[in-house]
């Protein structure tokens, strides 16, 4: 992962044609670590090559699997694990390793792992993980920055989350598969990516019912089988893409992509002016080519809600419409962070709080960026596609995490971009 690459894209040209959209990152990670339960042979087909599943599969190393990649299919064989714990640095190259924590007790009734550290879009708490496996019967001590979990026996619980949490739903039911008796899970998170992990799990033998509502029902069996499985479309991709679409008022087909799976993103897209059309076989169709305007106002919040993911993205895209939107993000107290990045390309916004508040403008103009996170290096490339002149976006290794070759995805569509 190198910090030292910059995309820098010429603005101002208009987007036409088709973009395969990348397996899913957020359900690729937990089915990666899903992968620990089982003694037999998973084939994970459809993994997006990014630098956070090239951590997992480290991880998945350190652990004693044997892990494989051949193009998008990566091959883990979870039946020589022998060690429980994740180092330091192993944890460090992906925030989202604690997933591997309800694997790791499901698998092995211990885990010792750093904590995920602090997070650049919030703090990231674990606090509904590790209560909802002290109610499964573990015992949960903090040591020199570890965390150290140890339950001979998981046993089944009746769990209830304050707030919808998608790490802690799946880390319960990954706990949840193998453990002795049924596990409840109210208030659980809904997103499409809980479904797919359930699905895999399912397949591989597990008994799971409810998954994509707010009760998810596990009853514990006494071992899983390895199968083949495919992961989910990226909706948070596919959202990016025809945010991407919608700024140059340009035209454009996903495929291998899932309408369904795009909740509340079709209806915004739709208020801006845009036509979004979902066909068979996994196709959907944006036309941005006429005069769009900026929808009202737009809140995040847990599936099927407007996801937070996809905030920033869509903040480029009204950047650029006449109108004002109003943006409220619930889920992450530090999400605007890329906000002072697309000012300096003359967009005008004001944050206060949880709150920002978009004017548009018909102008933006170059700039040298640097990408702040993900998502947040995601709006930086769909403002810098709208940008008069040239845009320089640096630590583009945020972006990398989750989008696969985007770069080569814009470009193959009339994209002024290159990786310098
Ligand atoms: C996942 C996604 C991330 C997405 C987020 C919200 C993955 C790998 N990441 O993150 O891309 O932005 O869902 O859709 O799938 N919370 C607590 N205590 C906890 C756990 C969560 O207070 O123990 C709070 C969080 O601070 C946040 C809210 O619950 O305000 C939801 O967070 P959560 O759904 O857990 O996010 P992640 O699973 O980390």
């Amino acid at each position: 992962m190198s910090i030292q690459r910059k995309l820098v894209i010429k603005g101002g040209r208009r987007i036409e044609g088709e973009i395969a959209v990348q397996g899913a990152k957020n359900s690729a990670l937990p089915l990666l670590s899903a992968a620990v339960l089982s003694k037999g042979q998973t084939d994970l087909c459809n993994c997006p090559k990014l630098s956070d599943c090239d951590a997992a599969c480290r991880i998945l190393s350190s652990l004693g699997c044997s892990c494989k990649r051949e193009g998008n299919v990566v091959t883990i064989n979870a039946s020589g694990v022998y060690s429980s714990e994740i180092s330091e640095r192993l944890m460090r190259e992906m925030r989202s390793s604690i997933i591997f924590m309800g694997a790791l007790l499901g698998r092995t009734g211990q885990c010792r792992l750093s904590f995920p550290g602090g997070c650049e879009i919030g703090s990231r708490p674990i606090d509904f993980h590790l209560d909802a496996f002290r109610k499964m019967g573990a015992k949960i001590k903090e040591e020199h920055g570890y965390i150290v979990c140890t339950a001979p026996k998981l046993h089944g619980a009746v769990i209830s989350f304050p707030v919808p949490s998608v790490g802690a739903t799946e880390n319960v039911i990954l706990a949840a598969v193998l453990a002795e008796g049924t596990t409840e899970i109210h208030n659980a998170a809904r997103e499409p990516e809980i479904c797919d992990l359930a699905d895999y799990l399912t397949k591989c033998g597990a008994k799971i019912s409810g998954a994509g509502t707010g009760t998810v029902i596990i009853e514990g069996v006494e071992k899983l089988s390895g199968c083949t499985y495919t992961v989910m479309p990226d909706r948070i991709a596919a959202a990016t893409y025809l945010c991407c679409g919608a700024v140059t008022r340009g035209e454009i087909l996903l495929t291998h992509a899932d309408i369904g799976s795009l909740g509340l993103v079709v209806p915004v897209l739709e208020q801006t002016g845009c036509s979004i059309y979902g066909f068979g076989g996994g196709r959907i169709y944006l036309n941005a080519r006429k005069t769009l305007r900026a929808p009202q106002s737009i809140r995040t919040a847990p599936y099927p809600g407007f996801p937070t993911d996809a905030q920033p993205p869509l903040m480029a895209l009204c950047a650029t419409l006449p109108g004002t939107t109003m943006f409220v993000e619930t889920i992450f107290e530090n999400r605007y962070r890329h906000v002072s990045e697309l000012k300096r390309l003359g967009a005008r916004i004001n944050v206060e709080g949880q709150v920002a508040v978009v004017e548009g403008v018909n102008k933006l103009s170059g700039a040298e960026l640097e990408a702040c996170d993900l998502r947040g290096g995601a709006a930086m490339v769909t403002a810098a596609l709208f940008a008069e002149g040239v845009t320089k976006i640096g630590h583009t290794c945020y972006i990398d995490r989750g989008y696969e070759d985007i770069e080569g995805c814009l470009r193959s569509v009339g994209a002024d971009i290159r990786s310098v």
